[in-house]
């Protein structure tokens, strides 16, 4: 099983990446593109199906671009996820036995997300698309009926702004030719306490039937306490925008991580499955093997979540965030935990490193939690100048993950233990925490 969620096959000696294939089956297959050095196929018949194989749940697997091994047992795509750090470490870290522990599974299988962005296209006739990607399709949306992964309330909140998005005259926006209007419906939902945020992604300018939406949505779902309204006029295909604003609200929203509180807004960074954050979490705390006078720097910090996490085991915690809307959240959310022992500086961590290495300041710790790009050499050459002895390094993408190791070991890092996290189980994302000491 590949990184990506695909099937390896071979034919010929030449290595085929085949979409929906499982380990052990055997299957006649279509190459979709051909490389020098592998090629990539779509299955036209399984002949000899994997013994691994089962059926999916889901209604939509077959065409849905977001699960992609609910066809196999959870058991196993726990093993192909260890499979994707440690290989990564070994091929692309350099990391001759990498020291990857077991992966810890996630206790919920279903209904785990807190956060969906749904699509919009509009059709010849009748109500607009309203879902997510058709598999390896960027232009094309299919309509969800229900999803595994949201809650019973999310999909009904769909199938009734899909209705009344239609009967109100609000037109689809278009994905590859540029028209329209309202692009996509993001829901956010507690899980603990079911409350749920909308956000309506729109193109500029305004339609009479988006107040009547909100009317009609939050009348018939009274979980919703907040609806708010980005703008998004380039084309880029993403539910963020160049404004954000809150256009109706019965109540505060926040999501709750452990003992703590989060309020946030809809361009804010949470980790999408609320409940596992908190294993996450816990791994970050018993790998970062901290004491009650550390200085800590949680690099990319978001609206504090891990800052907050930490705080009651360590002295101070300096977080460190691009997003002045997450930093802002992070301060309130400080407030509200009664968090006062966390600084949070809106700054890009490489040009802040730079500042920090200039005062001079000492940090016991240093917990880094990039975006999926990865942290890249200059944050890592600058985090090393400041000769933190501890690194936890959390990463989403284990092969940025594995390039940052490698560099971390020109500066001295070793690393002493990878402990995969799975928070999206049957997709092929899997998280890890890594610790890293100086020499
Ligand atoms: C993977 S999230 C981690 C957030 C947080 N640690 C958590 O667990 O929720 C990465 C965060 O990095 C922020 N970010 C991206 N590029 C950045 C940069 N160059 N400097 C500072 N923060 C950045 C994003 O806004 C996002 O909040």
């Amino acid at each position: 099983m590949a990184f990506t969620g695909r099937g390896v096959g071979r034919c010929e000696g030449r290595v085929i990446f085949v979409a929906g294939g499982v380990p052990g089956d055997q299957v006649r297959a279509r190459i979709t593109k051909r490389k020098r050095s592998y090629a990539e196929a779509e299955i036209v018949a399984i002949e000899q199906p994997s013994p691994d194989r089962i059926v999916a749940p889901c209604r939509h697997f077959d065409i849905c671009g977001g699960c992609s091994f609910q066809n196999v047992p959870y058991e196993r795509q726990l093993e192909y996820k260890r499979q994707f750090v440690y290989d990564a470490l070994l091929r692309i870290g350099g990391e001759p036995e990498p020291p990857v522990r077991e992966i810890v599974p996630c206790a919920n299988h279903f209904f785990y997300r807190n956060k969906m962005e749904f699509s919009f296209l509009p059709v010849e006739s009748g109500p607009p698309r309203l879902g997510l990607h058709v598999r390896g399709e960027w232009s094309k949306i299919f309509d969800i009926e229900e999803c595994l992964l949201q809650s019973d309330t999310s999909n009904r909140i769909v199938a009734a702004t899909r209705e009344l998005v239609h009967s109100l005259g609000i037109p689809a926006y278009h994905i590859s030719e540029h028209h329209g209007f309202i692009r996509f419906l993001v829901i956010r939902e507690d899980k603990k306490s079911g409350r749920i945020l909308l956000n309506l992604v729109t193109a500029k300018g305004e339609h009479p039937g988006l107040e009547q939406l909100v009317a009609s949505l939050t009348q018939r779902f009274p979980l919703i306490c907040q609806v708010w309204r980005t703008v998004n006029s380039s084309l880029a295909n993403v539910a963020a925008g160049e404004s954000e604003e809150l256009i109706w609200k019965s109540g505060d929203f926040w999501e709750t991580i452990g003992q703590d509180r989060f309020l946030v807004t809809p361009s804010t960074f949470l980790q999408t499955n609320s409940e596992q954050t908190e294993t996450l979490y816990s791994q970050v705390a018993r790998l970062g093997s901290f004491d009650s006078d550390n200085a800590v720097l949680d690099l990319y910090s978001g609206c504090g979540t891990i800052s907050h996490f930490i705080s009651r085991l360590v002295n101070s915690v300096l977080g460190v965030e691009i997003n002045e809307n997450a930093v802002s959240m992070a301060r309130q959310n400080a407030i509200l935990n009664g968090v006062t022992n966390c600084d949070f500086e809106t700054a890009d961590v490489a040009v802040h490193l730079k500042a920090l290495k200039q005062s001079d300041r000492y940090f016991d710790r240093v917990v880094i939690d990039p975006p999926r790009a990865g942290a890249g050499n200059k944050v890592v050459r600058r985090l090393a100048r400041l000769k933190p002895p501890v690194v936890v390094y959390v990463s989403c993408n284990p092969s940025t993950l594995a390039r940052d190791i490698e560099q971390f070991r020109l500066y001295g890092y070793k690393l002493v233990q990878t402990v995969p996290v799975d928070m999206f189980p049957h997709t092929y994302h899997v998280e890890s925490v890594n610790r890293l000491e100086l020499a």
